[in-house]
């Protein structure tokens, strides 16, 4: 089959790549003309694990190409998935901001030749399939073309694998040909007998947010419910466990912690409640959420202003990890941003270390010192916080960590670590929801 992929974006970077990999014959198209000429070239423009080998055996089998061409991406593509960035709102309103979805919809319009099927791969609000039909019959009444809904549940730094193996596939379709296409493109994946959910345009747009709000509202559960283990001398890991061995509850998704950042959680949660809002049907669990994970950074600020003895002020602190979550460059909406930069405002000196986020958090916060290192970061130290799980700060050599750094105060927000073995030694642990 022949796909067009629009935006080269990290969804539409990643569906492309992986379509191309089942087989297909695939066109990623996008406007900025640095990032095509560089994808030409084989460099990925983000940090994603197994995604250059697999780009690279696929532009040299010829099954993937990168173009600034829209038309000739488009030419005789049985379908075109519209993967274009769908940011919040720079009104600052929390609503998803789909003019780019919107110009995709009207550029595209005009070069449909032949059945196509037109593809939303996007997070987009439920009802935007319906508005990017009404735009494409608007700019080309001619056009043969069915609308669909493929939301993608991807992960950052898994999302080779949630592609390949996925859980589920959620199609929204309107006509058997369409859903007949989409189950032609992902015929690879019967062969691991992955289930197709196929639904209505509406359902498949709602899927993905009803996901991913659930998903947000567990972690917040859990964060909340951290927030009283330390209260009453609980631990929340145990508790977690407890929990999660049940299997109606599941035990993923209940590591307390920093709280949720990244590009899709805090965009996504704000999103929903937006549209529900809108439509008087509030949705009070997830509004909790929200403000449940806002606070809980203004928690870990408190936290680590406590273990400090009540003031930050004068002091060093070490962090390591600066990305939302590990595996990943992408430091949007990440906890560290949201807690560093308040450390320095009440005049702590902070230095820091990540595997791959710092070109990025050195634009983000020039107030914030750099090292090479997890141990270059802790010299001197009076405090280390563990802000994100790297594999690299899992297994830190605690003695080398205690005499590079001048104070023994670890602050452990993922929980990594047992607190005796940190007590053992000679460090004050301050964990997650544990004392
Ligand atoms: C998420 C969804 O998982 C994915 O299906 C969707 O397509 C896009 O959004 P992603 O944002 O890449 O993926 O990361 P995810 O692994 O879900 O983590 C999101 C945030 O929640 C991270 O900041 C992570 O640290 C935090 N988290 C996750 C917790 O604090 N506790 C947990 O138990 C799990």
């Amino acid at each position: 089959m022949k796909i067009a992929i629009i935006g080269t974006g990290y969804v539409g970077l990643v569906s492309g790549t992986c379509f191309s990999e089942f087989g297909h014959n695939v066109v990623c198209v996008d406007k900025d003309e640095k990032k095509i000429e560089a994808l030409k070239n084989g460099q990925i423009p983000i940090y994603e694990p197994g995604l250059d080998e697999l780009v690279k055996s696929n532009v040299e089998a010829n099954r993937l190409i990168f173009t600034l061409d829209t038309a000739f991406a488009i030419k005789d593509a049985d379908a075109v998935f519209i993967a274009v960035g769908t940011p919040t709102s720079r009104r600052g309103d929390g609503y998803a901001d789909l003019s780019y979805v919107y110009a995709a919809a009207k550029e595209l319009a005009g070069h449909l030749n032949g059945y196509t099927v037109i593809v939303d791969k996007s997070t987009v609000p439920v009802g935007t399939a319906r508005q990017v039909k009404r735009i494409i019959k608007g700019t080309n009444p001619k056009a043969d073309f069915d609308m669909a809904s493929n939301p993608e549940f991807l992960r950052e730094g898994a999302a080779i694998s949630d592609f390949m193996k996925p859980d589920r596939v959620v199609v929204g379709v309107e006509s058997k040909k369409a859903e007949e296409v989409l189950r032609n493109i992902y015929k690879p994946l019967y062969l691991i007998e992955t289930p197709m959910v196929v639904t209505n345009l509406e359902t498949a747009e709602l899927i993905k947010y009803a996901s991913n709000a659930f998903l947000a509202v567990k972690i917040s559960y859990i964060n909340d419910m951290a927030n009283l283990c330390e209260k009453v001398g609980a631990d929340i890991v145990a508790l977690a466990k407890g929990m999660g061995l049940d299997n109606r509850i599941g035990s993923k998704f209940l590591h307390a912690g920093p709280g949720y950042g990244g590009s899709c959680f805090p965009k996504d949660t704000l999103a929903l409640s937006k549209t529900a809002q809108e439509h008087g049907a509030g949705l009070r669990l997830v509004e909790s959420a929200i403000e449940i994970n806002s606070a809980q950074k203004a928690r870990m600020v408190k936290k680590i202003r406590e273990a400090l003895g009540g003031s930050e002020a004068g002091k060093t602190i070490a962090c390591l990890g600066l990305t939302f979550k590990p595996e990943t460059d992408d430091m949007r909406q990440a906890q560290s941003v949201a807690i560093l930069p308040a450390l320095v405002d009440k005049g702590a000196r902070v230095r820091a270390h990540d595997p791959h986020g710092m070109a990025e958090a050195k634009k983000m916060m020039p107030e914030v010192e750099y090292a090479d290192d997890a141990y270059g970061a802790c010299k001197d130290a009076d405090a280390v916080i563990l802000m994100t799980e790297w594999n690299e700060y899992r297994a830190l050599d605690l003695d080398r960590l205690a005499e590079t750094m001048k104070g023994k105060i670890f602050i452990d927000l993922r929980n990594v670590y047992e607190p005796e073995v940190l007590r053992e030694k000679g460090f004050q642990y301050f964990g997650v929801g544990r004392n």
